[in-house]
C-alpha cells in the first residue's frame, strides 16, 4: 500500500529497520525494489542481496534541503527513490538535475576525494536509498559493469568506468587487509571537464597511492588533438579561480572550503609543471603560455603561496637556460628567485628532463637553397616554422621570376611535389636528395633535378676498410640517439593529426624519421656501388656485422635500416655475392631477416624489444604506423564529448617512446677508436643514391640476369 508520501509503507518500513533485524521478507521486499532500481540495471544478483541489507532509507519533506555540500568528506551514496534533487557546482550554480532512478555521490567514494557538488531537493518529497561508504566498499568494489555519467544543463560533459587499481604490493586484496584502490577512468568528457576532474582526483599522490593510473600524462601527451593551448592556459586560470567563487555560508564551511580551495590552486601548479616538463621547449616558445606564467605567478604572489611560486619560476629559469633566446617576454618570470626555493620531489626530475632535450625549435633559424630551373640557387634564412609562401615570398624577390611562383621539392628520381602555401618544415621534410626549387607555376614541368642529387659513383669502401663496424655501430647509434631524443612527444600528434592545423613544426621528427631511409640507403649505395665481388662479400659481413652491433647496442632503427637495405630488391638479387657468403653469416643474417617478418603485426620484433631495458630506438615507423591507424579506425568525438579513450591509445605509444629513452645512451666508446671525430662526421653525412631505379641499374650491372 502507498503512503502519503509516495513510497509503499512495508518496504518504507523494511528499509528503516537496522540491517540485523530485517526479515526474509523485508528482505525480499527490498531485493525486489532494487530490480527496478536503473542505477543498479548492470549489478549481478548476489550483489542486490547484499545491497538489500546495506541500503537504508532516508527521506526529506523540504524543497531545496542540502543531502551534502561540495567539498565535503563523501560519507555515503544515494539512489534516488522519489522526488530529484539538482546537482549545483560552485561558481556555475545548477548544473543537472537528477531523477527516480539516478544515483549520486559515488565519486567522492570511490576517489577518496572530496565532494565534487552540492546536491539539494528540489521537490518538497523525496526518498532516498543510502548506502555507507564502508558497506559500499565492501559490496560494490568487484563490480565489473560501473559506467558513470556526469551532465551539466541536461547534457553529459564526462563518462567514467570504474578501474581497478591494484594495491602498492601488487597483490589480489582479497587475501589482505590492503584495500584495493578504485578511481574512475575517464571514456569521454568535455575538454573543460577533464581538466576539472584531473585537478580534483589526479594530483595528489596520497589519493592513488603512487600508482599513475596515466590520465594525467595523457591528457598532457594528447591535449593539443581536442583543445588549444590557449584554451587549457584559461580553463587552469578559471580552476585556479574557481575557488574563489564559493559562497561562504557558515564559519564551519569556510573552513573547509578554504582548505578545499588552497588545495585546488597547488594542483593547478602541480599540473602546470607536470605541462612543462612534458612540452619541454615548446612550452617556452609559446606567447600565450608566457601570459598564463606571469598571471598565475601573481596569483600565487597574491596568495602568498611562494613555495609554488619558485617553483614555477625555477622550473621556466631551467628551460630558458636550456634554450637561450632573445624573442621571450622577460620580466616576473625569469627574474631572480627571493625566497629559497623549497625543492619538493619532482623538480629535480623535471630539471633533469629538460637539460637532456635538444631539439630545434620553429623560431630558430634555418638556411638553405631554393634552386630554378637552371640550377642557379639563392641561400634563404628563414626560421623553421615559415611557411611554403613565406619561402616563396622571400626567395622570390631574389630570382625575379615574377610574383606567381609555385614552391616544390624535385626529386632524383625527377618526381617534382608541389607545396601547399600554408604547409611548414618544407625543408625537413624533402626526401633524402630532395631540393627544394621555385618556378613560375607554368614552367613547372622544366624543373629537373641538379647532378648532385644523382648521389655518390663511387662507395666508402677504402673508409670503411679502415674503421670496425662495432666502431660504426656506436657512432651510428649515438647519432640515432641524438635524433630521437630531440624530438619533442608533441611532433607525434602533430604528425598525425596535421601540423599545419596546429601551426607547429615536426622538424625534429621529419630528420628522425629521414634518418632510417639514409641508413638504408647508403648501405645499399655502398654494395651497389663495389665492383668487385670478394668485396661486396666483405660489405656484406660487414654489413651483417653492424647490424648485430646496433641490435645490441638496442638500436632497432638502425638494425632494421641494414637489414632492410640487404634485403631490398636490388642488393638481395645479387646472387653471386651472397653465394659467397660465408654460413656462418648467412645464418645471422637469416636470424635477423626473421626479426622483420612482418605478420602478426611485426610480434617477432615486438615481443623481443619488449623484454628490452632503456634506452631503446624503437622501429619507428611501426609506432607511427600504429598512431596513424588508431587515427583513423576511431573517431576523436562522440557529439560534444572527446573520445578519450583514442587520445589514452595515441597516447599509450607515446609512453612507449618516453619509456624506451627515459635513460641516455651512454656506452663506453668501442675502444680501437683512433678516429672518433672523423667516424663522428662520416656517419652524420652519408652520401646516397635514393633513386631506386638507379640502384637497380647498378644491381643489374654488376650481376646481369643469367637466362
Ligand atoms: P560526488 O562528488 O561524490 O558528490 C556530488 C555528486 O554529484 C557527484 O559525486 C556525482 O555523483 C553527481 N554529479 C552529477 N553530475 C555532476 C556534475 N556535472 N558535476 C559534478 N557532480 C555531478
Amino acid at each position: 500500500m502507498l503512503s502519503r508520501s509516495g513510497l509503499d509503507a512495508q518496504l518504507r518500513m523494511a528499509l528503516r529497520k537496522p540491517a540485523m533485524e530485517r526479515t526474509p521478507d523485508d528482505l525480499s521486499l527490498i531485493y525486489d525494489e532494487l530490480m527496478h532500481v536503473k542505477a543498479l540495471q548492470y549489478l549481478s544478483t548476489m550483489v542486490k542481496k547484499e545491497l538489500s541489507y546495506a541500503f537504508v532509507l532516508e527521506s526529506s519533506f523540504k524543497k531545496g534541503t542540502v543531502l551534502f555540500s561540495e567539498g565535503e568528506e563523501g560519507i555515503s551514496w544515494y539512489i534516488i527513490l522519489k522526488g530529484s534533487v539538482n546537482v549545483v557546482v560552485h561558481g556555475k550554480g545548477v548544473v543537472c538535475q537528477l531523477n527516480e532512478g539516478d544515483d549520486f555521490g559515488k565519486l567522492a567514494l570511490v576517489n577518496n576525494a572530496l565532494r565534487t557538488a552540492t546536491i539539494e531537493t528540489s521537490q518538497d518529497i523525496c526518498h532516498f536509498l543510502k548506502i555507507g561508504k564502508k558497506d559500499f566498499n565492501r559490496i560494490l568494489k568487484d563490480v565489473e559493469t560501473n559506467t558513470v555519467r556526469l551532465k551539466e544543463h541536461r547534457k553529459d560533459v564526462l563518462v567514467l568506468e570504474k578501474i581497478n587499481i591494484p594495491n602498492m604490493f601488487g597483490e589480489d586484496n582479497s587475501q589482505t587487509h590492503i584495500p584495493q584502490i578504485q578511481k574512475y577512468s575517464v571514456m569521454a568528457g568535455t575538454p573543460e571537464k577533464m581538466v576539472e576532474y584531473l585537478l580534483e582526483t589526479r594530483m595528489d599522490n596520497s589519493n592513488t597511492n603512487n600508482f599513475d593510473d596515466h590520465f594525467l600524462n595523457d591528457f598532457l601527451i594528447a591535449f593539443p588533438i581536442f583543445m588549444t593551448t590557449e584554451a587549457l592556459c584559461r580553463e587552469l586560470l578559471s580552476n585556479y579561480n574557481r575557488t574563489n567563487c564559493f559562497i561562504i555560508g557558515q564559519d564551519e564551511t569556510r573552513n573547509i572550503t578554504a582548505e578545499h580551495k588552497m588545495a585546488i590552486k597547488r594542483r593547478v601548479v602541480q599540473m602546470t609543471l607536470r605541462w612543462c616538463y612534458l612540452a619541454g621547449n615548446l612550452f617556452l616558445e609559446n606567447q600565450c603560455i608566457f601570459r598564463f606564467i606571469e598571471e598565475l605567478m601573481d596569483y600565487l604572489e597574491t596568495d602568498e603561496l611562494f613555495n609554488e611560486f619558485n617553483l614555477l619560476k625555477t622550473a621556466m629559469r631551467t628551460l630558458k637556460e636550456r634554450y637561450p633566446t632573445d624573442d621571450l617576454i622577460d620580466g616576473k618570470i625569469f627574474a631572480p628567485v627571493r625566497h629559497s626555493p623549497h625543492r619538493r620531489m619532482g623538480l629535480a626530475n623535471i630539471t633533469k628532463a629538460i637539460r637532456d632535450y635538444k631539439s630545434i625549435r620553429g623560431i630558430d633559424q634555418n638556411i638553405f637553397r631554393v634552386f630554378c630551373a637552371d640550377h642557379t640557387y639563392t641561400t634563404v634564412a628563414l626560421p623553421y616554422n615559415a611557411t611554403a609562401q613565406t619561402i616563396i615570398n622571400a626567395a622570390e624577390e631574389r630570382v625575379l621570376l615574377g610574383d606567381d611562383c609555385i614552391l616544390c621539392e624535385v626529386k632524383s628520381s625527377g618526381e617534382r611535389v608541389p607545396f601547399k602555401p600554408n604547409e611548414i618544415c618544407v625543408t625537413t621534410g624533402l626526401s633524402v636528395n630532395g631540393r627544394l626549387f621555385i618556378a613560375p607555376r607554368e614552367h613547372l614541368d622544366s624543373l629537373t633535378p641538379t647532378p648532385e642529387q644523382e648521389g655518390p659513383s663511387t662507395s666508402n669502401l677504402t673508409f670503411l676498410e679502415s674503421v670496425g663496424s662495432k666502431e660504426l655501430a656506436y657512432y651510428i647509434t649515438q647519432y640515432d640517439y641524438e635524433l630521437f631524443n630531440a624530438v619533442n612527444i608533441h611532433e607525434y600528434i602533430f604528425r598525425i593529426f596535421g601540423k599545419e592545423s596546429h601551426k607547429q613544426i615536426t622538424a625534429n621528427l621529419d630528420l628522425l624519421l629521414r634518418r632510417f631511409n639514409e641508413v638504408q640507403l647508403w648501405v645499399e649505395t655502398q654494395i651497389l656501388l663495389t665492383q668487385h665481388l670478394n668485396k661486396r662479400v666483405y660489405l656484406l659481413k660487414k654489413f651483417i656485422k653492424l647490424a648485430a652491433h646496433c641490435k645490441e647496442y638496442n638500436n632497432w632503427y638502425s638494425f632494421f635500416a641494414v637489414v632492410m637495405a640487404l634485403n631490398s630488391v636490388a642488393v638481395s638479387r645479387l646472387s653471386q655475392t651472397w653465394e659467397k657468403l660465408p654460413s656462418k653469416f648467412r645464418k645471422i643474417y637469416e636470424e635477423f631477416e626473421g626479426i622483420l617478418e612482418p605478420s602478426r603485426n611485426h610480434r617477432v620484433y615486438r615481443l623481443l624489444a619488449g623484454k628490452m631495458k632503456p634506452p631503446i630506438l624503437p622501429f619507428m615507423p611501426l609506432l607511427i604506423k600504429d598512431m596513424t591507424f588508431t587515427n583513423v579506425g576511431n573517431k576523436t568525438q562522440f557529439d560534444d564529448l572527446v573520445n578519450f579513450e583514442k587520445m589514452r591509445m595515441i597516447s599509450s605509444t607515446i609512453r612507449l617512446i618516453q619509456y624506451c629513452r627515459s635513460e641516455p645512451f651512454k656506452a663506453e666508446p668501442p675502444t680501437q677508436v683512433k678516429i672518433a671525430q672523423e667516424i663522428t662526421i662520416f656517419v652524420r653525412n652519408f652520401n646516397v643514391i635514393d633513386n631506386e631505379r638507379i640502384l637497380n641499374q647498378f644491381s643489374h650491372r654488376l650481376e646481369p640476369k643469367k637466362n
